[in-house]
């Protein structure tokens, strides 16, 4: 069956709803999400997002600490576009409902949290729940909406393209006609087709087996873009959380940055609180230094965990600033005002992915990437807290203003979409095989734990890179002659992102950020300082500045 739509978007996190609200006026909207409509990273963020508000802050601030934390690889266009438009964005969300915490429950000033590499407060938030009041929002606008269609427990499987179509020459560069998609519940698979397709499928934190991300997050946007063809950048910058909760039933639940920001000190098991040692903001260092400090502690001590204390600070506003977590460690009878919170780092967020301009655009025409699926530039080498949101809603914003203009042009032109074939299951057959796709998924987050973690080695990644080929092979294999279904695709999608992760990581013969290698400790900039991009079989450089371009010679490893 086919259905159509003027825009197509995949995903209903913040990156897929604020397109489709934007656009739902100048046509029609599907948007496919391969779960419940919730089920999103983003409505799992916690901290809040970043904006400058505060009186003590500028733009230029808010600049200057994401390029610090990126590590000498932000794009300065693509950062300086998300901090300029960041106020604006909020207001936007503020217009759509969302309620974020103000100093005082009358007051109209905006209660600006912390977060680590912050040099000012700037974290714009709903207590410790601000995703779920976003996503919830978002989805309260598009319900109304007579243009937008939600189906959920769809799975996008592939995006179509030329490649797809009989007869049909590339002329002018692929075009995307949209995907298509396994109907969870029936097993049947279909053409989405359209002259826009935004993929917003959120992250890949599922290659990893600690996670602080839900099970939705398997890399389907990227593995699907760059088996059509698109090039993607940065895979190797995959960002580790410092405190996911550790405990037998605590599910990787995250433990807000906001909390070190409200005062919260991580302390070993015997009360040292070593973040002094590491860097100057302590506590408050990025990420990636905070996620190796911690590692290194957990190593150096034999310990299975380190604890962030909060015990020190007043207990009826930890209370009151922290509802969720609280509760959620209460339930697991932790009271965090009396007790230390046990935690270790998880596999949190995909600082690359695939390529995009300044306007979400991909090199084929009629698809655009947003949110943590793509690599804008924004990033770099490691992530600023809460600048996650805040791109994928500014570039969100900036795509849907082109893709109206891609439609209207559409229409101007008379072009129309070409007859697409449906989804062929010619030689597949049902296979009951769930033993292969879960021993596979353990092997993959397993190897991906041990040898591509957050403190890598050339030996450990090349053992990851040999182990996870005959892997993918396999895999392969299987997908070929079995009927789809989303788990089979989850398998693929995140066996094909764990392989560009590794490649990635083993390309980069330096330490930069996320990617900490120890036969190569030191940054190099003489040499690495640029994306580590992969289009098709090539892997290759590009200098930051550069334009992106095919190298003439194939690069491989
Ligand atoms: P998501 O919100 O993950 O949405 C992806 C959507 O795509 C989902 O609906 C999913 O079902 C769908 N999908 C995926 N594959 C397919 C497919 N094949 N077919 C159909 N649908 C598909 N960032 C911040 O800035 N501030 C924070 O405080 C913060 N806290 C965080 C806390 C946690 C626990 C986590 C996990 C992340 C946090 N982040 C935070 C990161 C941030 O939440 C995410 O980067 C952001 O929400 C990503 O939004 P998105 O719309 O790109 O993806
Ligand atoms: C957090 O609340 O610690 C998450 C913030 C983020 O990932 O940006």
């Amino acid at each position: 069956m086919n259905h159509h739509s003027d825009f197509l978007v995949i995903g209903s996190g913040i990156a897929g709803l604020s397109f489709a609200l934007q656009v739902a006026d100048q046509g029609s909207v599907i948007i496919l999400t391969k779960k419940e409509r919730a089920d999103s990273n983003t409505n799992r963020a916690q901290g809040g997002i970043a904006a400058v508000f505060g009186n003590d802050d500028s733009f230029d601030l808010h600049v200057q600490d994401t390029l610090k934390a990126g590590v000498g690889l932000c794009h300065t266009d693509a950062v300086e576009q998300i901090v300029r438009e960041g106020p604006e964005s909020i207001r936007m969300l503020q217009d759509w409902g969302v309620d974020f915490t103000h100093i005082q429950p009358k007051s109209p000033s905006l209660d600006l949290g912390r977060e680590g590499g912050h040099t000012r407060n700037r974290i714009i938030h709903s207590k410790d729940r601000t995703g779920m009041a976003v996503e919830h929002a978002l989805l309260e606008n598009l319900r109304s909406h007579p243009n937008i269609q939600m189906l959920e427990n769809q799975s996008a499987i592939e995006l179509i393209t030329e490649h797809h179509l009989p007869n049909t020459r590339e002329t002018t560069g692929l075009h995307c006609w949209g995907v298509y998609a396994v109907d969870g519940k029936t097993g049947d698979a279909h053409i989405f087709s359209a002259h826009v397709t935004v993929l917003a499928t959120g992250g890949a934190g599922w290659v990893y087996p600690h996670t602080t991300n839900p099970d939705i997050a398997t890399g389907d946007g990227v593995a699907m873009a760059y088996r059509a063809g698109v090039p993607v950048a940065n895979l190797e910058f995959l960002q580790f959380h410092p405190t996911s909760l550790y405990h037998p039933q605590g599910d990787s639940f995250l433990i807000s940055e906001a909390v070190r920001g409200f005062g919260g000190i991580l302390r070993t098991g015997d009360g040292e609180a070593f973040m002094t040692q590491y860097d100057k903001q302590a506590d408050l260092a990025p990420r990636d230094i905070v996620a190796r400090a911690i590692d290194s502690e957990m190593k150096r001590r034999g310990d299975e965990c380190v604890y962030l204390d909060v015990t020190h600070l007043d207990s009826d506003k930890v209370r009151d600033h922290f509802p969720t977590i609280h509760e959620k460690l209460l339930s697991l009878d932790i009271d965090m005002t009396q007790q230390l919170i046990p935690v270790v780092p998880a596999a949190h967020y995909l600082c690359g992915g695939v390529i995009t301009d300044l306007a979400g655009k991909t090199v084929i025409q009629g698809l655009y990437v947003t949110g943590e699926a793509a690599c804008t530039g924004v990033h770099g080498a490691n992530r600023l807290a809460s600048n996650s949101l805040l791109e994928a809603l500014v570039f969100s914003n900036r795509a849907s203003q082109s893709a109206i203009q891609d439609l209207h042009h559409y229409q101007k032109s008379g072009s129309r979409i070409p007859d697409i074939p449906e989804w062929n299951i010619e030689g597949t057959f049902d296979q009951e095989e769930w033993v292969l796709i879960s021993h596979d998924l353990r092997e993959i987050q397993r190897l991906m734990w041990d040898y591509v973690g957050i403190v890598r080695s050339s030996e450990r990644l090349k053992r990851a890179w040999r182990r996870v080929g005959v892997i993918n092979r396999d895999i392969e294999t299987f997908y070929r002659k079995t009927r789809v279904s989303p788990q089979l695709l989850e398998l693929r999608n995140i066996s094909c992102t764990a392989s560009l992760i590794i490649r990635s990581a083993l390309f980069r013969k330096e330490s930069r950020g996320l990617h900490y290698t120890t036969d190569f400790p030191d940054r190099d900039d003489q040499n690495w300082l640029g994306d580590t991009v992969i289009w098709g079989s090539n892997i290759f450089l590009r200098p930051l500045g550069e334009s992106l371009q095919q190298p003439e010679t194939e690069q491989t490893m």
